[in-house]
């Protein structure tokens, strides 16, 4: 069984929480077990947050919300599932905080991303971002805002000794011993010591999010002065080493082959999980503009490394960062710099990532190579083209979107899986332990959120909420993968990204005036018709 034994992976990956009680269970099988009450609907979910003096962070304006909203969210299951999911991150992924050996002031947060015991870039960026409407500026240790921060300074110090890798080791000021990624080992330049990172997969994304997290927390807080202390600025200057190395292409003008700063192989059955041409990956063009990716946020290779949505991703929030750093004082010349840089990767993308689809018209490529070839698909991770809009590349009412946006969803994009019981993007297959996390058949609800997120149609929002429901298989959390046939078979339990995002998501209708379809009943039962 599917779920036994990846269970009994999980179980021994997650280890046990730290600075919780002791008698405290191992949230990866909590979470897959029922626990009463249940919700007095038809799906019958059961309570799955875990007993208050389990929970690794508590905040006081989170639990007014979930108050709050049991009496906006009238569908009794539909509330059950905002109520275990949204504060899934406070309650089960905040494995250490504390402060940095060296420097008393600067908060650290090690922030897990569920049932594997490492904290990823992109994760952590993401799963602090649920609770972003509710930030506010403070200085108290209490506070979301120093949960945010403790964020940043980590991933801060993440990247300046690593700013190839994708996860990472506990801070060694935590006492928590670094977890053993199960895969076989890496053999990438240049080296990092697994002390340090849990994977080292360069993706755009990863440097994108901690430009996204800055941004996140500026936004909400004004705060800064927290930008001017500890590494921030030292920080960016390496993610802007970094990713202008990354513009490089397999040839230069004179046609010598370059060398490239990262390259990355592993000894494997499966093609997502290891880049050709010896671990230098597909050739690419020189002078596109374009940052490359050697993987995708699905943690999967990429076949063309220009991969558009994470350049997109990296553009954007760039230039929201440009605007923070023209703020902080004596860095003007720095500031014009990441703005002109975000631009140009714009039109980078404006060139060679919009293309001409024989049935949708001019849309988005998913990768190219600048030679003119083009990998046409959506995956279901983050950034992902559906999402463009959602992480503010561009809007909903951009015609180029909106015909990509069709496409995604159509049985013309290779890995969008459609059944009777949710019908959504998936992704290519991953195994961990010869078990599929994500592959054909594998519908992500991380992907009906988005298409919840990119629409203003209420029966479409409806459509989508139920799909999700009816695919909680009874243990009313949000999974990673489910089958889009069979809602038995699904991965992953403890993906607390996921679920901090469907709660994100259903604050999100309410603030753009669509809080009327939380009053509605999903009591009808799911069948999907085809067609
Ligand atoms: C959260 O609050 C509960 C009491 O409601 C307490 O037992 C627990 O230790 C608190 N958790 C943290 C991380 O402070
Ligand atoms: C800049 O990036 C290059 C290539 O990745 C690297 O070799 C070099 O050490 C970096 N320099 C700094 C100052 O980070
Ligand atoms: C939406 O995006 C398009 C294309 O990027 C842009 O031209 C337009 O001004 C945007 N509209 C709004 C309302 O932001």
């Amino acid at each position: 069984m599917m779920k036994g034994i990846l269970t009994r992976f999980l179980a021994v990956v997650a280890g046990f929480a730290i600075g919780i009680h002791a008698q405290c269970p191992n949230y990866a099988q909590y979470s897959q077990q029922v626990h009463e009450p249940l919700s007095t609907g038809r799906y019958a979910l059961p309570y799955q947050r875990p007993s208050p003096e389990c929970r690794t962070f508590n905040s006081s304006i989170v639990e007014e919300t979930i108050t709050r909203m049991a009496t906006i969210i009238k569908d009794p299951d539909l509330f059950r599932l905002f109520e275990n999911s949204f504060p899934n991150t406070l309650d089960t992924a905040v494995k250490w905080r504390g402060v940095a050996a060296d420097n008393s002031a600067e908060e650290l947060t090690f922030l897990i991303t569920g049932d594997i015991n490492a904290m990823w870039l992109r994760d952590s960026a993401n799963q602090m971002q649920s609770y972003l409407s509710l930030v506010q500026a403070s200085d108290s240790k209490d506070s979301l805002a120093s949960l945010y921060r403790g964020v940043i300074n980590l991933q801060a110090r993440y990247i300046l000794q690593a700013p190839f890798c994708n996860s990472f080791q506990p801070p060694v000021e935590s006492g928590i011993g670094p977890s053993q990624n199960q895969q076989n080992p890496d053999i990438f330049t240049p080296p990092v010591p697994t002390s340090i990172a849990f994977e080292c997969k360069y993706e755009l994304d990863s440097l994108a999010a901690f430009l996204e997290i800055s941004t996140n927390y500026y936004e909400a807080t004004g705060d800064l002065e927290f930008f001017r202390k500890f590494k921030w600025v030292e920080t960016i200057k390496t993610i802007l080493n970094t990713t202008e190395s990354l513009l490089i292409g397999t040839y230069a003008r004179d046609g010598s082959v370059n060398t490239i700063p990262y390259t990355w192989k592993r000894n494997t059955d499966s093609a997502t999980e290891t880049l050709d041409n010896n671990g230098r990956g597909n050739p690419v063009l020189e002078g596109t503009g374009l940052v490359r990716s050697a993987f995708r946020p699905s943690d999967d290779s990429t076949i063309f490394q220009l991969f558009i949505p994470a350049n997109m991703m990296f553009s954007r929030y760039l230039d929201t960062t440009s605007e923070i750093m023209a703020q902080i004082g004596d860095q003007r010349n720095l500031a014009n710099h990441m703005h002109n840089f975000a631009q140009r990767i714009r039109e980078g993308i404006t060139q060679h990532g919009i293309v001409n689809h024989p049935k949708f018209g001019q849309i988005y490529a998913f990768e190219v190579d600048g030679y003119g070839s083009q990998n046409i698909m959506d995956d279901a991770n983050i950034p992902s083209l559906l999402s463009a809009p959602f992480f503010g590349y561009t809007n909903t009412s951009d015609p180029i979107y909106q015909n990509t946006r069709k496409m995604i969803l159509s049985p013309y994009n290779p890995y969008y899986m459609k059944g009777p019981v949710i019908s959504a993007v998936g992704g290519p297959t991953q195994l961990i332990f010869h078990l599929a996390h994500a592959g054909l058949g594998l519908a992500w609800p991380m992907s009906s959120i988005i298409q919840i997120f990119t629409t203003s149609s209420t029966s479409e929002i409806k459509d989508y909420l139920h799909q999700i429901l009816s695919s909680a298989d009874g243990l009313g959390l949000i999974h990673e993968s489910v089958n889009s046939f069979d809602a038995k078979k699904w991965t992953r339990q403890w993906f607390s990204w996921a679920n901090g995002l469907f709660g994100q998501c259903l604050l999100d209708l309410e603030k753009r005036g669509l809080g009327g379809v939380l009053g509605a009943s999903f009591q009808g039962g799911y069948g999907r018709l085809f067609g």
